[in-house]
């Protein structure tokens, strides 16, 4: 039996409640404490969850409940200093996405734990949705052959800013918040890319940033992907946090459409499949991106015990922020970009 690993989990806000819930569901994890600045929300927390200490100062429940490693559920302007936090006391370290709000916060990060030789996780959970793994999987049997062309798409009108309010004040905001998920999905299924070209506009007059957004990528092995999001989609049925997906390749293609159908073709031949997999840990109705925090932590944990870099470690994760500032400068300026190596 392996040793059940201590987590200590920072910001119990609206998205903690997904990690928090997974953590207790996973085996061979227990929550040490959870902490807030806002003192009733750790409270809360603590006693939802089952955990056995709450705080109010980050710092003080490091030193007090000595955990085997760090979850950082607080939005992105608090990551550097929490990570440099914890690498100066030489804990493990999973944070949530996006990174940060600058690439020179990224790479800080990365630095610190590399010198403290701590293992350090972006917590970027699409590519862990088990439709997408499934789309992997096939891509990895070589049916479709050499993958040359994609779309991944991701088109709601879901009001995502209510649980989420501080969505309004970001001057970068879709690209920065969904486009870094999506751009990591099309690293994941093709591999690194080299060229952006990106345009994006705002719908919602309300908001700061803005909220719809279209890329070409150039991949280094040649193929191309065309990367589209929105939370301003006024299309029914509205497939809420489905990412659909259309690969095709020297051989057939792989298709993941609403609802989660699979339609593989090789070699001239269809076959179609369900690919959904819904965890029965949530309340309906059931979420491929809640289903994915679960298996994003599971990796992680996987990741700790073996000693292995995990996916989408901190260095990892520095290319997918990479295209990220590559789409703005791209929508700012009109022309493609290579984003920073
Ligand atoms: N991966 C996904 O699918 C997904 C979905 C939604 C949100 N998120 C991300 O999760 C993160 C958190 O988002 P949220 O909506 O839960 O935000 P939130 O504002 O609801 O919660 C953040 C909490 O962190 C606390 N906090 C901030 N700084 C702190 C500090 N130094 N010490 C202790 N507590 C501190 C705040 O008081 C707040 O309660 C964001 O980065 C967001 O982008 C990811």
């Amino acid at each position: 039996m392996p040793k059940a690993l201590r987590v200590a989990v920072i910001g119990c806000g609206y998205f903690a409640s997904f990690h928090l819930n997974a953590w207790r569901k996973l085996a061979d994890v227990e929550i040490a404490a959870v902490c807030d600045l806002d003192e009733a929300k750790a409270r809360a927390a603590a006693q939802k969850y089952g955990a056995a200490r709450w705080f109010t100062d980050a710092a003080c429940m490091l030193r007090e409940a000595r955990p085997d490693f760090v979850d950082i559920v607080t939005t992105m302007p608090s990551h550097r200093g929490l990570v440099s936090l914890c690498a100066a006391d030489g804990l493990p370290v999973i944070v949530q996405k996006p990174f940060a709000p600058t690439y020179a916060d990224c790479l800080a990060m990365v630095e610190a734990c590399r010198v403290a030789g701590v293992p350090l996780m972006v917590h970027e959970n699409f590519r862990f949705q088990p439709p997408l793994r499934r789309v992997r999987e096939v891509l990895d049997t070589g049916v479709i052959g050499t993958p040359l062309w994609a779309r991944i798409s991701f088109r709601t009108g879901q009001d995502v800013k209510a649980p989420q309010p501080y969505l309004y004040d970001e001057e970068r905001f879709i690209i920065l918040d969904l486009g870094v998920h999506v751009f990591d999905v099309a690293r994941f299924f093709l591999g690194e890319v080299d060229t952006v070209y990106a345009r994006h506009r705002r719908i919602d007059p309300r908001i700061r940033g803005e909220d719809m957004a279209t890329a070409m990528l150039g991949h280094a092995n040649g193929a191309t992907s065309i990367v589209d999001f929105t939370y301003e989609s006024r299309k029914l049925p509205d497939l809420a946090s489905q990412t659909l997906v259309s690969i095709e390749g020297t051989m057939g293609a792989v298709e993941l459409g609403p609802d989660f159908r699979l339609a593989i073709t090789s070699n001239g031949k269809l076959a179609v499949e369900n690919s959904s997999k819904p965890l029965p840990i949530w309340r309906p109705p059931v979420h491929p991106a809640q289903d994915s925090v679960y298996h994003t932590q599971a990796h992680w944990l996987d990741s700790l015990r073996q000693g292995r870099e995990p996916e989408t470690s901190g260095r990892d994760n520095l290319r997918t922020f990479a295209i990220v500032e590559a789409a703005y400068e791209s929508a700012a300026s009109g022309q493609a970009v290579r984003p920073a190596q």
